[in-house]
């Protein structure tokens, strides 16, 4: 199958010449082009960083491409789990690079899933202040979402994703194939992001999505293809207007994100995934949309059937149902303290009709507890 090609497209930093731009190159068998990718950038030696439990086959798989382009590869293997993306794995990685006496002339290849992408990022990025990174995303939400866009970071005990840097991959190769073997749920966890996409900026996507549901169920490659080039189209569309988070464009990508993250993080590490979280995040800024007049009730429903199509929790009833119901108190303060609020003034953003959304601030507490049935 031939691959798509999304270029990413940004200025320099250092000088108008040293152009950061990169391709997001899609498709069933992408990664087998990483190799001449990487000879092309002037790579001498490169060290694969991959999720423990796809080293077979995906990173054995990456090292044979760069070995056959005549790079020597050594490969890392990181425990596979969020608990990796933190201070010790990053300072382990730190250590291994040293030991392995990589130099400016080493391109870092990470292979795996959003753990994976934003912890090798963020050692790319730091260790001898910046070696070149190139993204294998293995799973949708990588595909789609997190091997784009350069931000990297890691964990800490007081918080996700606290500790980071912004760090432009030098090129993503998102492998339609590697999706086969993903888990039911994790496939379907990155299917809230491409709803998502669709809501936040693309109707013609949402109405595709719709559509074929049944079919991306399925895993039907050329679906695929066009699930990721078209999530990975409208994600770089927001990262090349608004790289640094600095616009406010960006935070369209925050849609579902904020109650998301408090249904997450209210039920525990490790009960609900990211993308369900999302998805429950969506119908519950969709229906807070609606209790402020900004949308009509058709639309809240469609996302809610949309959602329900992909195999999804869609509506924020079905939270109570997958973890332990939390009180709108806890659920509050937790937004509240959202490193994306404003001096803890509610903050969303919210549709206005299938494509667009707006950033909506001072929300009154009191309709958002309404939302939360609490
Ligand atoms: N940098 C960003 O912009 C950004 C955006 C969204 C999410 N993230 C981060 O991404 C992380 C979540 O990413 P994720 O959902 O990919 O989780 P993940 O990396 O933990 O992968 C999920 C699971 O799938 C397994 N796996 C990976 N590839 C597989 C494959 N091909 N077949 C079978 N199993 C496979 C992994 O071992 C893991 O158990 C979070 O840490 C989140 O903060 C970052
Ligand atoms: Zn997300």
């Amino acid at each position: 199958m031939s691959h798509r090609t999304i270029r990413v497209s940004l200025p320099g930093d250092a000088t108008p010449t040293s152009d950061r731009s990169y391709d997001i190159v899609i498709g069933a068998g992408a990664m087998d082009s990483i190799g001449a990718a990487l000879r092309s950038a002037g790579a001498r030696r490169a060290v694969v960083i991959a999720d423990s439990a796809i080293v077979e086959p995906h990173a054995a798989r990456v090292a044979a491409v760069l070995g056959a382009a005549s790079i020597d590869a050594a490969v890392l293997a990181v425990p596979a789990g969020e608990a990796s993306k933190s201070v010790a794995e990053a300072g382990r990685l730190w250590g291994e690079l040293a030991r392995l006496a990589v130099d400016r002339g080493t391109h870092i290849v990470a292979v795996g899933g959003g753990v994976v992408g934003d912890l090798a990022g963020f050692v790319a990025a730091t260790f001898v202040r910046g070696l070149p990174v190139w993204q294998v995303p293995t799973t949708l939400v990588a595909q789609v979402d997190s091997a784009i866009g350069g931000k990297t970071g890691i964990n800490l005990t007081a918080g996700k994703n606290l500790v980071g840097a912004f760090w432009q991959p030098r090129g993503v190769f998102a492998d339609i194939d590697a999706l086969a073997t993903l888990p039911r749920r994790e496939f379907t966890s990155g299917l809230a992001e491409v709803v998502k996409y669709g809501m936040i900026l693309d109707a013609e996507f949402f109405h595709w999505l719709e559509a074929h549901a049944a079919r991306i169920l399925t895993r039907d490659a050329t679906a695929l293809v066009h699930v990721v080039e078209r999530s990975a189209a409208l994600k770089a569309h927001v990262v090349e207007r608004d790289e640094h988070e600095r616009t406010g464009l960006r935070a369209v990508l925050n849609y579902g994100h904020t109650f998301g993250h408090a249904f997450e993080t209210a039920a525990g590490y490790g009960t609900l995934l990211h993308g369900e979280a999302v998805a429950i995040g969506m119908a519950a800024a969709a229906q807070l949309a609606e209790s402020l007049g900004r949308i009509g009730p058709d639309i809240v429903s469609r996302q809610q059937q949309l959602l329900t199509a992909l195999e999804l929790p869609a509506t924020v009833a079905a939270y109570g149902q997958l973890a332990k119901p939390a009180t709108a108190d806890e659920l509050l303060a937790i937004m509240a303290r959202d490193k994306k609020t404003l001096g803890g003034r509610l903050r969303f953003v919210l549709p206005s009709r299938i494509g667009h959304v707006e950033l909506v601030d001072g929300v009154d507490p009191a309709l958002v507890r309404r939302v939360l049935g609490m």
